[in-house]
């Protein structure tokens, strides 16, 4: 847990928190339309679930720099722990591997600090095509 609310006292705490500032304070109903625009053609990269996920093998998430590991481990290690407390929910458990695949964007130029509103998006468009 992160207590956004305190000044940092270190240089990656800092780096969360300015990431969450601007998450939190950049994204106008005019930014949210043209994000559906730009990324609701599917015209930029066309992937499995699995290419998605091995694409985060080496991705860094700026809001949760104290992961050590690859974000498509954390893909797999939410999904297993999703399945652990709910092991009939097989909805919830692919839910809990496709939750930051958002995150691909930020591959192709767009901001981490942009990524919070453009997960959910995808997430979305994934459920539409699933
Ligand atoms: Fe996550």
């Amino acid at each position: 847990m992160r207590l956004l609310n305190q000044e940092p006292t270190n240089e990656v705490d800092a780096k969360v928190k300015d990431t969450y500032y601007k998450m939190h304070t950049s994204q106008t109903v005019e930014f949210v339309k043209s994000q559906h625009e730009k990324w609701g053609k599917f015209d930029t990269v066309e992937l499995t679930i699995m290419e998605a996920l091995e694409y985060l093998a080496d991705f860094v998430d700026e809001s949760d720099p104290d992961a050590q590991f690859a974000n498509s481990f954390h893909a797999y290690q939410t999904a297993e722990a999703i399945r652990a407390e709910y092991p009939e929910e097989d909805w919830f458990h692919l839910t809990g591997l496709i939750h930051d695949l958002g995150k691909v964007m930020g591959k192709y130029g767009q901001p981490q600090t942009d990524l919070s509103y453009l997960l959910l998006l995808v997430d979305i468009l994934l459920i539409i095509r699933l």
